[in-house]
């Protein structure tokens, strides 16, 4: 198809582009050297005994990929991937966030579970992964800017962490927040957000939250997930607009009405609640017909629900 948008900068031709083949050996390459963990990360943890073993954030990658979910899909150049990002904090401009993360600290890191639930707690980001298994999983993803990208994430269903916390009936929605640290974060500091609602906050309904697809992810290419991707950990919800997908989450809390949210709040017309991907409502300024798939020429069809309308679509009749 051809592309029909003026290229970026970050561009890159096809022929750069990893063939899958080449990057499924090269995790096979190495996990044989033992390379493939990452980062050692290992902190004080909350709730951890004191003497059980320190599961480390970093440890365990590549993680297995399971075959449910597109495997079949071509992947993005991982390098687009990670440096074409919407990550406001750090910075407007996509392609500066993964230079401006340098002074983001992601470990120690927790998480506060709280609200209508019978189990509150904090957790220590290395005591949650012990007790959930992770895996990888192939999604697409598409931003309300119509660009899409396919990228394997590595993460837990978020339901097995609401089982954990034993919502009230009462709790019908979830609200997340992002980390707030000015002094971590230039954006939060740029004139250029000056009056933005920090820090990120966005909302699922508890069915879309208990979905077995709404994914808690701490990886990304087999790899702990890079600062500009939101680690150590966030929200990827595939058949809705990148920006429900929330970043570096400190908090959860379960309420009772529909949580306001980040965009919601500043442009309640453009980004509403919902924003399942509907190539029939086009974005008031844009079509959100087509979509334009990074690192490649390519323009393609969007799809209702972004693809996931056979696994979706029921909870909205
Ligand atoms: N989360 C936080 N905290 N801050 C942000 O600016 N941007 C959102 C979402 N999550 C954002 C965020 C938007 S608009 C998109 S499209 C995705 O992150 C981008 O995710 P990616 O950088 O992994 O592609």
């Amino acid at each position: 198809m051809a592309n029909l948008v003026r290229r970026s900068a970050w561009h890159l031709p096809d022929r750069l582009i990893t063939p899958e083949g080449a990057f499924l050996r090269r995790r096979d390459f190495l996990r044989q050297l033992g390379l493939a963990g990452g980062a050692m990360l290992a902190a004080p943890g909350f709730l951890r005994a004191a003497d059980s073993p320190r599961p480390s954030p970093g440890a365990g990658y590549p993680y297995p990929r399971n075959p449910a979910f597109n495997p079949d899909l071509k992947l993005t150049n991982e390098e687009v991937a990670t440096s074409y990002n919407n990550f406001y904090e750090f910075s407007l401009d996509k392609g500066e966030v993964r230079l401006l993360t340098g002074k983001f600290v992601t470990t120690p890191w927790s998480i506060e579970v709280t609200g209508l639930c019978d189990n509150p707690m904090t957790l220590a980001l290395h005591d949650l992964l012990s007790q959930v298994t992770l895996e990888e999983r192939v999604y697409r993803f598409r931003c309300v800017e119509a660009w899409s990208m396919v990228v394997p994430w590595t993460g837990f269903s978020l339901s097995k962490l609401i089982e954990k916390a034993k919502p009230k009936a009462s709790a019908k929605f979830l609200r997340f927040e992002t980390a707030n640290r000015p002094d971590q974060f230039p954006g939060m500091r740029s004139p250029r957000t000056a009056g933005y609602p920090w820090p990120y906050f966005e909302g699922l309904r508890m069915d879309e939250a208990m979905h077995p697809l709404t994914l808690m992810a701490t990886g990304i290419y087999g790899k702990p997930l890079p600062k500009q991707q939101g680690a150590p950990v966030r929200l990827v919800v595939p058949w809705k607009y990148g920006y429900k997908s929330i970043k570096s989450i400190v908090k959860i809390e379960f309420v009772a009405t529909q949580p306001k949210t980040f965009w919601e709040t500043l442009a309640a017309d453009e980004y509403p609640f919902e924003s399942n991907v509907n190539p029939k409502v086009p974005h008031p300024r844009w079509s959100q017909a087509t979509e334009r798939v990074i690192g490649t020429f390519d323009r393609a069809r969007t799809l209702p629900y972004n693809g996931y309308g056979d696994l979706v679509a029921k909870l909205y009749s």
